[in-house]
């Protein structure tokens, strides 16, 4: 039935009636499925015109929900015959169950309303056996380059959950805006989320927005998107990026800043895109403003969903502090062997603080370079070594490598392409990606405790153009992040078996609205005739 991600097993039987969805089928939730009943409700019920009343379990044309501990916690084993079972090791396995129960009842389950009465609601019959390969299949957003709406967001995470992955990294702060409420630093939002005009295409290019560019969630969104992914069994990291990517900070609060080297009090949010040089100051005022963020970022994601925090960490320039007298007495009284080292300082400083709270630490690669505090995981981006040195110094890993799952990079070397940013990292690529490079000691492979593809938004101005660099790449990512069945070797990986699943995936994309690219390439208004791109022109991945 062309399932996306393909299941561990999945065995039918043609020769009998198929299942049904009816207007008598009713659903039965045991306990710990409530939830999973309130989703299949909410979504398969309004697209195929079915109220899925409560019924009792096991009834013939009934869908039954039940955890049965015997299953890997997101495994979960779907039965389709007389009656539907979808039985999960946790409310979370049912819930992926389900989700494979609506790829079975075909694209029209993927609509907000039954557009045609007459549409099939059967099933054949068959047995789907099924469980992740790893625990973290994540996505990054960067909400930061480009404000996402709320709504974009809510939206978003169903589609992270239709394809089984099960992390949302919010990339809530940068240079170019701070997205996220802070009550006792109120500028962070008032000023440092809006920039007077935006750079179109790659710094180097000569064109601008003049449209003042901002927005944020409240404190109360946030305790939304967070209870909205919960629902879907989806954690959300969120990400505050220190010492660098901080400019929008320091122009809403100048005294962050390095004064002593650069009129902070002039910085404003940052318009165009690259690494900045202006960085946090090593100072204890700077120590007790990101503790206060923190105990309101921690009060907005749970440990129960939350349990990591990213501090970022990456692409951190040093001349400032170099050249600053007081970061340079600061990093000597630190006992520092010189300003450079006040990165790896601020990180260790943040990992204890988090640790002291119940919550762990993940940020990018170059967190390495300070030394590890225990306990702290790794986004390895820059390609696979930063993770290979923390998995087998025994740090837990989630591989992200640009060279392959970075979603900003183009993903056809055509001309047509909007806004060519980087590697061409096609629907086959990503396919191909693999997140435990071989060579790898087996404690060092299982440190790799998933992986994530990236979505940085510098040139996605639009909800349009997040879903066209996004999809149908997903589709691909997914399947890596959750089959077992895919060979580790990435030339032994059936992608013709993927292509031709993918035309009914490309249907259920079109029922959920979902602006992907289309496989001939950029419809004329997904196009970005004569915005400049960076494209990296056959690189090889630096693994
Ligand atoms: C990154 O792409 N700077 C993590």
């Amino acid at each position: 039935m062309d399932l996306i991600p393909a299941p561990a097993t999945h065995a039918e039987d043609p020769s009998r009636a198929p299942f049904v969805l009816g207007t008598g089928t009713t659903l039965a939730a045991a306990p710990g499925t409530e939830g999973v009943a309130r989703w299949l409700r909410a979504t398969v019920g309004p697209a195929l015109g079915r109220d899925l009343p409560p019924g009792p379990a096991g009834a013939d044309g009934s869908v039954t929900l039940r955890v049965d501990p015997s299953l890997p916690p997101e495994g979960y084993r779907l039965t389709v015959a007389a009656a539907v079972e979808i039985l999960g090791g946790s409310a979370a396995g049912v819930f992926w169950g389900a989700q494979t129960f609506r790829q079975l009842l075909g694209p029209a389950a993927y609509r907000r309303a039954c557009a045609d009465p007459g549409v099939s609601r059967a099933v054949p019959r068959q047995v789907v056996e099924d469980a992740p390969r790893f625990g973290w299949r994540g996505v990054l957003l960067d909400v930061a380059r480009h404000f996402a709406p709320k709504d974009d967001v809510l939206r978003f995470l169903d589609l992270l959950a239709a394809h089984k992955l099960n992390v949302l990294h919010l990339h809530l702060t940068d240079d170019q805006g701070w997205r996220v409420e802070i009550r006792r630093h109120p500028r962070l939002t008032e000023a440092g989320s809006w920039r007077a005009r935006t750079k179109r295409g790659h710094r180097a290019s000569e064109l601008w927005d003049e449209t003042p560019h901002g927005g944020h969630y409240t404190q109360d969104d946030i305790r939304e998107i967070v209870a909205y992914a919960a629902e879907r069994h989806i954690r959300v990291v969120p990400e505050i990026d220190v010492p660098g990517h901080s400019q929008a900070a320091i122009a809403a609060y100048p005294e962050l800043g390095n004064t002593d080297v650069i009129g902070t009090a002039a910085l404003p949010v940052w318009d165009t895109w690259g690494v900045n040089p202006n960085v946090l100051a090593p100072t204890e005022t700077t120590l007790r403003f990101y503790e206060g963020v923190l105990e309101e970022v921690l009060d907005l994601f749970p440990a129960a969903t939350s349990p990591f925090v990213h501090l970022g960490g990456d692409e951190c320039p040093t001349g400032q502090w170099t050249a600053s007298p007081a970061a340079r007495a600061r990093a000597e009284e630190l006992g520092l062997a010189g300003a450079h080292e006040l990165q790896g300082w601020f990180i260790r400083h943040f990992g204890r603080w988090l640790a002291e709270r119940g919550r762990r630490l993940i940020g990018w690669d170059e967190i390495l370079d300070g030394g590890l505090p225990p306990g702290a995981a790794v986004s390895s981006w820059r390609g696979y070594a930063g993770g290979i040195a923390a998995a087998e110094a025994g740090h837990d890993v989630v591989m992200c490598p640009e060279q392959h799952v970075y979603l900003d990079h183009r993903q056809d070397p055509g001309a047509d392409e909007p806004v060519p940013i980087g590697y061409v990292r096609t629907l086959e690529d990503v396919y191909r990606f693999e997140p435990v490079p071989p060579g790898l000691s087996p404690a060092a492979a299982a440190r790799v405790i998933g992986t994530q593809a990236n979505v940085w938004t510098e040139v996605m101005e639009s909800r349009s153009r997040v879903d066209y660099q996004v999809f149908p790449r997903l589709a691909a990512f997914a399947e890596v992040a959750w089959s077992t069945r895919l060979p580790a070797d990435p030339a032994a990986r059936d992608f013709a078996d993927f292509t031709r699943r993918m035309s009914t995936h490309y249907a259920r994309l079109d029922a959920l609205g979902v602006d992907y690219r289309p496989p001939g390439g950029p419809l004329p208004r997904q196009r970005r005739p004569g915005v400049v791109g960076r494209p990296i022109e056959g690189a090889p991945p630096n693994v």
